[in-house]
């Protein structure tokens, strides 16, 4: 059973693709949303179409990788919602270049948004959701996490780290009534992947055995599944929602 109505949701980078996907499939079945994104107007959009469903929007500007902002939205969502019960981890960037050509700043920037943005957000919320006993973090890594990509050191150490990150935290919260999950996406169709070339995509379609991209809505469908009671005994795992192309 969906048992998640009337509850409270932190959704980051739900600007647009994914994390707007994620936002509206809670929203359907009864989740208020905070809507965070460094982008003003992305967030605002997603509000508009959160409150179409029935469900309550808040709208955040923020940058993860900035703890002291990320205080001040959670502190903002708190004035807001008494508890939140749900942080879905979801803000990512890509700067891919391969290793000999990257800049220390295509490093940088994307460790500190993949990786100490979600430890950011983490830290934060957890600290409230400790003091209730309750809690589902879900984190968005990648399958790049797990098999890497040439072009992509930064953001496959970044996705590695949140792997690591989400199984240590799911240990150290798990007596206090606290799961944190990861899930790992295949090529889901969002901005990020639209600008590929036709021959990467190709190349990409021919090696997922169901024969298409994912969609956002495949993401959302396992963290409705893992922050609703039909999860509640699942911590420190990943699921990859990825067709098929990593099968471990
Ligand atoms: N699209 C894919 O195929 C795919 C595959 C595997 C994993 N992922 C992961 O899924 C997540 C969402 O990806 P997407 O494809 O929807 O990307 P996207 O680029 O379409 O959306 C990312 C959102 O995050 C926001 N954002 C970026 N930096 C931020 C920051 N510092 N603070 C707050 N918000 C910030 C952006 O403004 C944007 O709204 C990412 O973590 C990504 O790594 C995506």
């Amino acid at each position: 059973m969906i048992d998640v109505k009337g509850k409270v949701a932190i959704v980051t980078g739900a600007g647009q693709g994914i994390g707007r996907d994620i936002a509206l499939s809670l929203a359907e079945s009864g989740v208020d949303i905070a809507v965070v994104d460094v982008n003003p107007e992305g967030a605002a959009k997603t509000v508009s179409l959160v409150e179409k469903t029935g469900a309550e929007g808040l709208a955040l500007q923020c940058d993860i990788a900035d703890s002291a902002n990320v205080a001040e939205c959670v502190s903002r969502v708190l004035d807001w919602r008494e508890q939140v019960h749900f942080l879905i981890n979801n803000a990512g960037i890509t700067r891919d270049n391969l290793l000999l050509r990257m800049k220390d700043d295509q490093w940088e920037s994307v460790i500190e948004v993949n990786l100490t943005g979600t430890y950011n957000f983490t830290k934060a919320v957890t600290k409230h959701m400790l003091k209730k006993r309750f809690g589902r973090v879900v984190n968005i890594a990648s399958v790049i996490g797990l098999i890497g990509n040439a072009g992509q050191c930064n953001y496959a150490a970044s996705k590695a780290g949140v792997i690591g990150f989400t199984k240590s935290v799911a240990r150290e919260l798990a007596p206090r009534g606290i799961t944190a999950n990861a899930i790992a996406p295949g090529f889901i169709e969002t901005a990020m992947t639209a600008k590929l070339s036709d021959n990467l995509r190709e190349s990409m379609l021919n090696q997922i055995p169901l024969g298409r991209f994912g969609l956002g809505r495949d993401v959302a469908g396992i963290v409705l599944f893992l922050i609703s009671g039909l999860g509640s005994y699942i911590t420190g795992q990943v699921i990859n929602c990825d067709g098929g192309m990593v099968m471990s």
